[in-house]
């Protein structure tokens, strides 16, 4: 494989901004062009980061035809992912694609398919797994130190004032937000959800058109319960953005902020009404700006275009997250758990 991979970056938003800064750290990339339904959006990320040999337009397939790139990061609105991502994979590209995968498990289906059939990658932004805290805790868990998970509860409580297409976007909380926690139960524990049970409301306190907050149960693989919790328009008393959590094991428990506040206790004595326990400490790896978020996943998938290997959020995978979601958007409207189909 030649040395500069040449890419497409298309949708030129405010999530963009993060795409080009992490792509232009990276001598393998050349930034080929620019598209954005919007021209002035693409002009102006051009200006900014003085891609002044860049393809900039507004036409996705003739993008395609001038600048004959290898690979497609769609950094568009969920609504847009399929239709950009189908074109690419037929034109014979990697894609690389901003979390929702899809905006239903039809088309998110059919762009797996469509990447098998021309043996391309396709991997989406799951960013929350490209962070040290996250590896650390997934590390602690897998460790067994306190004995095999029964129980998973996670809190997200944010107040957010985008403005923008999240402001009427359907089911915002579930879609836009909730696959980031969904994706991190998943990595965490290893498991893949089998049933859900989700009460979705947008309280009139709101500032968004649509399903806000949720309350989710999920039963996973392996008999182990995870309880999601979440709002997006709650003032005060925040969250961090990868949430609160509690694990609960057959030997101990342990609570994380999200961040880097984390306490564990396993139990030390087999007898009394409520069992004696001790402390257990985590040991975080060192943050590497290189491998962290949205850089460490962009190389990755540089990496593996290279190397001819899967990424961890490789779509065929992240299909199961995007799965959790959209089985809890169907048991709210139906009233009911369902069973999450794969
Ligand atoms: N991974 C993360 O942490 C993270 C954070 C923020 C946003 N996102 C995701 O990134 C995506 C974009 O979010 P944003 O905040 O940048 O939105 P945005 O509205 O700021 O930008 C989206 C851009 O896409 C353009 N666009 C829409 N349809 C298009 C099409 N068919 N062809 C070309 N351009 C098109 C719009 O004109 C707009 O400029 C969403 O899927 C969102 O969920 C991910």
């Amino acid at each position: 494989m030649k040395n500069q991979i040449r890419v497409l970056l298309v949708g030129c938003g405010a999530i963009s901004r993060t795409w080009l800064i992490s792509a232009l750290k990276e001598k393998e990339i050349n930034i080929a062009g620019l598209v954005d339904i919007n021209r002035s959006a693409a002009e102006k990320k051009a200006e900014e980061f003085k891609l002044t040999n860049a393809f900039v337009g507004t036409n996705f397939k003739e993008a395609l035809r001038k600048t004959k790139p290898d690979a497609v990061f769609n950094c568009t609105v969920p609504e847009a992912h399929y239709e950009i991502t189908m074109l690419a994979l037929k034109e014979g590209c990697h894609v690389l694609v901003e979390k929702p995968l899809a905006d239903s498990m039809d088309h998110a289906r059919k762009m797996v398919r469509q990447a098998e059939k021309t043996g391309k990658i396709l991997a989406v932004i799951q960013n929350r797994r490209y962070y040290n805290y996250i590896r650390g805790v997934e590390k602690f868990l897998s460790s067994g130190k306190i004995g095999g998970l029964t129980t998973i509860n996670s809190e997200f409580y944010i107040g957010a004032h985008f403005g923008g297409f999240r402001d009427k976007m359907k089911h915002v909380l579930l879609l836009d937000m909730a696959i980031h926690t969904f994706d991190m139960a998943r990595f965490l524990t290893h498991t893949d959800p089998v049933t859900v049970y989700c009460h979705e409301w947008n309280p009139f306190s709101s500032w968004y058109n649509h399903g806000a907050c949720a309350n989710a149960i999920f039963e996973m693989t392996g008999g182990i319960v995870y309880t999601y919790l979440g709002s997006w328009c709650a003032e005060g008393l925040n969250t961090t953005w990868t949430g609160r959590w509690r694990f609960i094991g057959e030997k101990g428990s342990a609570l994380w902020d999200g961040m880097e506040k984390f306490e564990a206790q396993k139990t030390t004595g087999r007898t009394g009404f409520i069992r004696k326990t001790r402390n257990i400490a985590i040991s975080f790896s060192e943050r590497k700006e290189e491998n962290e978020g949205h850089r460490g996943l962009i190389r990755e998938f540089i990496h593996c275009i290279k190397t001819d290997k899967k990424p961890l959020t490789s779509a065929d995978d992240n299909i199961k997250s995007l799965a959790m979601v959209l089985g809890a958007i169907e048991s709210s409207r139906k009233k009911r758990p369902v069973r999450i189909k794969l």
